[in-house]
């Protein structure tokens, strides 16, 4: 290494504020909006499986990859590549293209995140009660994504939350943050899992979710669950980079690794768990698209006794979850401009903050039809556009980078000797590095050759 730690970088209080906050950049909306609804689509059980084993045999391993290449340098992504390489331009620029991605996705992650907000607000006012399933449509649909203001009154809302964390410093903001919301997430989860166990559909929803069935799995079903693994554990953009670089040399990055990872799977389970009993019981199509948070559950909570109470409490779950994601894809580019342009972090989150609100204002507007015209060139809304080619190009080539720079590039040396460093786990170095080095890449290599003919032919 080629400078010591720079006085004045951020660092983690203490081994479990960086697995809380670690874990709260992995569980997001990914866990709870998107993995059982994307299950629900893909019939339930053997997609499950083929997901777990892309967590533990492809995510696990990256994760460690990438948060060793943070602790080793003690740096934000792209100065973290640029020294472990030698200075090469190629893994500077694969640096600049994860914070990018973490950005652009927070453009649109931001507008989803005040959906949260509205809709805990929603739920408090009694709005689903005793509502038509075609009321509760409409309230999404008209209510939300047609209205301009709304929309944008709470991405500012939320984006205004993400930002005052993150300037509040790795310690005092982000780690603070994530000791408050993930224990109480995981209170909440486990009140909302109560109350799914006593519905009717309970062994109905178990069963969808475990009991593996071929039934709806297709090769495109398999890809996207290795992608899903991707955006889940929120690999491939630098963050676990960035937050492994506020880690001190000593920390077990393995068991911590396989601790998060853990903790992900666990949300996202339990959520198709507290989801889907609710939308059998109540007579609802598991395979509901986007819309399942948004409207089926809605709809069970308007009918269901405790509705009320119980619908404020999903969404502000999804709420908390959003927020501790948020921070972590804002500050590896804060950092970026901290370590490389040794801007001060007031600035660096102002500026970058700033940019990319007015980002997801062009995201909130995309949805309410306005900025047609970029429709009309890309065949996509600004949205869709920014989550397509951050979540299914993006990631898996940062994923593919991380893999191939640690398998490949790093020498052998260092690499056994960062991951043996601190961990209990230092005999497992062999299997680690063939799944860098061959598994992982081979994977990913065929999502993207896959999206590349499914772009062709389409
Ligand atoms: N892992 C987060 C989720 O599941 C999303 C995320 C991706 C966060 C990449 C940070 C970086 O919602």
């Amino acid at each position: 290494m080629d400078e010591g730690k720079q006085v004045g970088r951020g660092a983690w209080g203490s081994r479990l504020g960086f697995v809380l906050a670690a874990a709260g950049s992995a569980v997001g909306l990914g866990n709870i909006w998107k993995f059982p609804y994307i299950t629900g689509e893909n019939g339930g059980g053997l997609f499950v499986f083929v997901y777990l084993l892309c967590i533990a045999f492809i995510g696990l391993p990256v994760m460690i990859g990438e948060i060793l290449i943070g602790r080793r340098t003690q740096a934000s992504p792209v100065a973290a590549y640029d020294r472990m390489s030698g200075h090469r331009r190629m893994w500077r620029l694969v640096g600049w293209m994860g914070v990018s991605a973490g950005a652009l996705i927070l453009s649109f992650y931001s507008v989803v995140g005040g959906w949260a907000m509205h809709y805990v607000v929603l739920a408090l006012q009694g709005t689903f009660a005793g509502a038509s399933p075609e009321q509760i449509g409409a309230a999404f649909g008209e209510g939300l994504l047609g209205s301009t203001w709304t929309n944008v009154a709470w991405h500012t809302a939320f984006m205004a939350i993400a930002v005052g964390i993150v300037l509040g410093g790795v310690h005092r903001g982000i780690e603070s943050a994530a000791k408050i919301l993930m224990p109480t997430l995981f209170v909440l989860l486990v009140v909302l899992l109560g109350f799914a166990m006593q519905q009717d559909g309970f062994s109905e929803a178990a069963s969808f979710v475990f009991a593996p069935s071929a039934e709806n799995l297709t090769a495109g079903g398999v890809l996207e669950a290795l992608g899903h693994a991707f955006f889940t554990l929120s690999l491939g953009l630098g963050t676990l980079i960035t937050y492994g670089s506020y880690l001190a040399g000593k920390d077990d990055v393995v068991t911590t690794s396989a601790t998060i990872s853990v903790l992900d799977t666990g949300v996202a389970l339990v959520s198709c768990l507290i989801i889907f009993p609710i939308i059998f019981t109540f007579g609802m199509e598991p395979g509901a698209g986007p819309g399942l948070v948004f409207v089926s559950m809605p709809i069970a909570f308007g009918s269901m006794k405790g509705g009320l109470l119980l619908g404020a409490v999903f969404f502000f779950l999804l709420l908390f979850a959003a927020v501790t994601s948020a921070i972590s894809m804002l500050e590896p580019m804060a950092a970026t401009f901290i370590d490389s342009f040794g801007w001060k972090r007031r600035r660096a989150t102002w500026v970058i903050g700033g940019s990319i609100y007015l980002l997801g204002i062009a995201c909130a507007l995309s949805m309410t039809g306005h900025l047609g015209w970029w429709t009309d060139i890309f065949g996509k809304s600004v949205f869709d556009s920014i989550d397509y080619i951050t979540s299914n190009w993006f990631l898996p080539l940062g994923g593919l980078a991380v893999a191939v720079f640690m398998g490949w590039v790093v020498p052998e040396e260092d690499s056994r000797e960062e991951f043996g460093a601190g961990s209990r786990f230092a005999a497992l170095y062999p299997l680690w590095r063939f799944l860098l080095r061959y598994v992982a890449p081979v994977a990913i290599v065929c999502v993207i050759g896959y999206l590349f003919y499914n772009t062709l032919t389409s």
